[in-house]
């Protein structure tokens, strides 16, 4: 009997209760959900606060005054918040920056690289800075280039400071990177740069278009302008129409040593945040600059380069001595580079 009444007593009342809980829930939620929103409105408000202060307190770290403002999460080794002496990075001052220097070779592509890279709106990469020699002459003069370039305080027509979300430069193995390995290789580690390795796969097209840029620093084909790089197809035909003859007796030995400073540049750097391109790959796999961008921690976007490329024929129609060449090259480690054609 007791067990029935408590159960009509349960049955009773839960029905009259029912009300009363619903209400306390949704009294529950508002409440919860009150909260939630000041608590959002006064972030935001911090926010703007900070923003301020950074301006009016120019001593203490970006990295700080982010991480004040909240705008920042985990702290992230390769994340930086650059204080450029020269301007101030305004309403990108808590977007973090990426370091990264391109290291190549020349004549590997790294020119239409680096425009590709350009066309995006975040990312900064100032050219080939080093090949001014006196940038180079001691560890010192690039330290404090690098500095330089990594605090956003170097101007170069592709620098986009205030809102830069990555910065660097292409740097050819034959400016100070190989002779000051073991000093550069600390400061990547030490400032979080992340070095992007471009290289040519096919070392023999990489030969014929060296020759053909040193020929045409000597005749300046393009109306007596010398021309690296070209933006038109008739351009290209013009520079192209020059048919180098190659030194077999220097051929193997040549390249042999571009396969080995390749080789010593990653092993030198493998310790560094690093990714290793191939020029050829970069043209035929629409994923590699996607692979890129990952890598920079960039927004992905579409890259474009306007540049157009100077030798597109077979290799048998752009090197006068033909014949020789590929049968120097047949038979070792490198025919693939003739098999191709
Ligand atoms: C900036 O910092 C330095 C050393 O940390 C200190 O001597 C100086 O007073 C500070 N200046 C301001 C404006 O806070
Ligand atoms: C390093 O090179 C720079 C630029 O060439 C020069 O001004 C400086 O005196 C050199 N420093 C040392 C320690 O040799
Ligand atoms: C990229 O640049 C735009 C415009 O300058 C800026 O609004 C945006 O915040 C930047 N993005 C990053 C990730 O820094
Ligand atoms: C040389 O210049 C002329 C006139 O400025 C132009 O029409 C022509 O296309 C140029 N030629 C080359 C090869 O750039
Ligand atoms: C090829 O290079 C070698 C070594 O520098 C040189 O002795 C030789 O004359 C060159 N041959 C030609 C055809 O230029
Ligand atoms: C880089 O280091 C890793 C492990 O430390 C090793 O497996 C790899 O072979 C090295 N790569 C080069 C290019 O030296
Ligand atoms: C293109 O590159 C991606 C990685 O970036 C790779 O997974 C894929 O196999 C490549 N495609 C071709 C056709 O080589």
């Amino acid at each position: 009997m007791p067990e029935d009444f408590s159960s009509e007593v349960l049955l009773t009342k839960t029905p009259k209760r029912s009300p009363i809980v619903l209400r306390m829930i949704v009294l529950a939620f508002a409440t919860l959900f009150g909260v939630y929103i000041c608590f959002i409105c006064l972030k935001q408000i911090r926010v703007r606060v900070d923003s301020k202060y950074i301006l009016l307190f120019p001593n203490i770290s970006n990295v700080e005054k982010c991480q004040l403002s909240g705008t920042l999460g985990k702290e992230n080794f390769h994340l930086h918040f650059p204080n450029p002496k020269t301007y101030s990075r305004g309403e990108c001052i808590c977007n973090p920056v990426r370091f990264f220097a391109i290291l190549s070779m020349q004549r590997s592509g790294s020119g239409w690289f680096e425009t590709l890279l350009n066309s995006h709106l975040n990312v900064s990469s100032n050219g080939e800075i080093f090949s001014v020699k006196e940038r180079r002459s001691n560890i010192s003069a690039v330290l404090s280039t690098l500095d330089k370039v990594y605090n956003l305080d170097w101007y170069s027509s592709a620098a986009k400071n205030e809102c830069s979300a990555a910065v660097g430069f292409k740097w050819m193995l034959n400016q100070g990177v190989m002779k000051y390995h073991n000093e550069i290789v600390d400061y990547f580690n030490r400032r979080g740069v992340s070095a992007i390795f471009l290289f040519r796969k096919n070392l023999l097209r990489r030969m014929i278009s060296i020759l053909a840029n040193t020929y045409d620093q000597d005749t300046k084909q393009l109306n007596g302008t010398h021309r690296s790089h070209v933006h038109s197809k008739t351009e290209a035909k013009v520079l192209a129409r020059y048919k180098p003859t190659i030194n077999v007796t220097l051929l193997l030995p040549e390249l042999k040593r571009t396969e080995e400073m390749a080789i010593n540049a990653l092993e030198y750097f493998n310790s560094t945040r690093h990714i290793t391109l191939f020029y050829e790959d970069l043209v035929n796999n629409h994923t590699k600059p996607i692979d890129v961008q990952e890598f920079l921690g960039v927004p992905i976007r579409k890259l474009e380069s306007h540049q157009v490329k100077i030798h597109t024929r077979p290799l048998p129609k752009q090197i006068a001595n033909w014949v020789d060449v590929y049968n120097t090259l047949m038979g070792t480690k490198y025919d693939h580079f003739v098999k191709a054609g």
